[in-house]
């Protein structure tokens, strides 16, 4: 229900929305009763206020005649940003849809407005906060729709520090742009200590802050200026920003980088930093894949399962893939079975710990998949790189399908 998209003329806008139904779908009884009060004092003689999450208002919702008031409580459902996607495709472009939930979390604030939601107010919520939220504008009134994002996100982020994801970013890249010819732009988020550069020997341009630090003046010609190539079809954005100055990499700025960049690049591949600064949860909130890499460590372990459940809190199902890298290479490795159980997920990739390829890989300074010459780590390094990348990059969609969390 909440994949299928309905057809356009069921999202075609409704004039008297404003005036339509109230509606609600909420998950506990306190939170109803507020909505019930505050649905009283806009003098709404007979609102429909039910017990249920998101999915569950799908049904109450009328598309010939869509409601003027839609509150969906998305504690409870699996898939919070699917729900709201169908409730905004149901309803069309009047009703006013504020959203409630229970986790506090910036980047899901951005990706339900971004949807089309009003306002996203976290429990516990007052009369006074709801009917404030009911009483701003409706941002999405006469805006038109958001523009399909061209470049796919990668975000590939370590469940603990030295466990190879800055290495597999960069060898993913590599594959994606020689293998399969796409268009790609490996950018290392962390513009203090990142480490990109620094592994495939190249000087960072000083233009990276000043993308993110005036995203009014992001233009490609800015980026040009600040990117690297790295070879045929990849660039590098990276910096080596001085220790001694803060710096805050900001959501605003990556929105406008990925929307000048989605001209001319295929695969967007973000070395994402672990330590959750926001602009960390805010790629994994919106990232088209997540790349989770980790050994067979028990910290690691504690540590890949506390990201599927951030992940999981920011977004419901999102298409993760768990990367075990250095297997066989790490003291106390923790068995493969026991691990699994312990994140409660499969482990979708397995690269060997190999120090042959790592050395040569550190010493010429090139992508990991570039020096591989081992078969078992060439081919995993590949398998990898065609599943996090664009379906059309796949040799066979399948691959892709079997990586992605249902
Ligand atoms: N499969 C592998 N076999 C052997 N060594 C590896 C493998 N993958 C990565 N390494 C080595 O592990 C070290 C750490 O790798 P890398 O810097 O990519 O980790 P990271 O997760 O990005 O670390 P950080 O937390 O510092 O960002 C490097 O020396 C790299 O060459
Ligand atoms: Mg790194």
């Amino acid at each position: 229900m909440i994949g299928a998209k309905p057809s356009a003329a069921k999202r075609s806008p409704a004039p008297k929305a404003a005036q339509g139904q109230f509606i609600a779908s909420i998950v506990d009884e306190v939170t109803r009763e507020t909505v019930k009060t505050v649905a009283a004092e806009l003098g709404r003689q007979s609102p429909k206020i039910q017990e249920g999450g998101a999915e569950d208002i799908l049904r109450l919702i009328n598309t010939n005649e869509p409601p003027g008031i839609l509150i969906a409580d998305i504690s409870n459902d699996e898939d919070p940003i699917g729900a709201m996607d169908a409730i905004v495709h149901l309803c069309g472009f009047e009703t006013k849809i504020v959203a409630i939930g229970l986790i506090n979390d910036v980047a899901l604030y951005r990706r339900l407005i971004d949807l089309g939601a009003s306002d996203y107010l976290v429990k516990p919520i007052s009369a006074q906060m709801l009917s404030n939220a009911l009483r701003q504008p409706a941002r999405r009134h006469g805006r038109e729709p958001l523009k399909p994002k061209v470049s796919r996100l990668v975000a590939m982020v370590g469940a603990r520090g030295g466990v190879g994801a800055t290495t597999l970013a960069a060898s993913v890249a590599w594959s994606l742009s020689q293998e399969l010819r796409q268009k790609v732009v490996l950018l290392d988020l962390d513009l203090h200590f990142g480490s990109l550069a620094l592994s495939l020997d190249i000087e960072p341009q000083r233009g990276l802050r000043e993308i993110f630090g005036n995203p009014d003046r992001i233009d490609s010609l800015l980026i040009n200026a600040a990117a690297t190539t790295v070879g045929d079809r990849l660039r590098l954005l990276a910096a080596e920003e001085p220790l001694e100055e803060s710096f805050e990499v900001g959501q605003a700025g990556l929105d406008v980088l990925m929307a000048e960049l989605a001209g001319d690049t295929d695969v967007v591949i973000a070395d994402t930093p672990r330590a959750m600064s926001p602009i960390s949860r805010y790629v994994l909130g919106m990232a088209d894949m997540i790349g989770i890499v980790t050994e067979l460590s028990l910290p690691a372990m504690r540590d890949t399962q506390r990201l599927l459940r951030l992940i999981t809190g920011l977004r419901g199902k999102a298409p993760v893939a768990v990367i075990g890298n250095r297997l066989g290479g790490v003291a106390g490795e923790v068995g493969r079975a026991d691990f699994e159980r312990g994140i409660g997920a499969k482990i979708d990739f397995h690269i060997p710990f190999h120090l042959k390829t790592a050395l040569s890989s550190v010493e010429r300074a090139k992508p990991l998949a570039e020096v591989a010459r081992d078969p078992k780590i060439t081919a995993e390094l590949r398998r990898l790189a065609v599943a996090l990348g664009p379906s059309e990059a796949a040799p066979k969609a399948s691959i892709v399908q079997r990586v992605l969390r249902k």
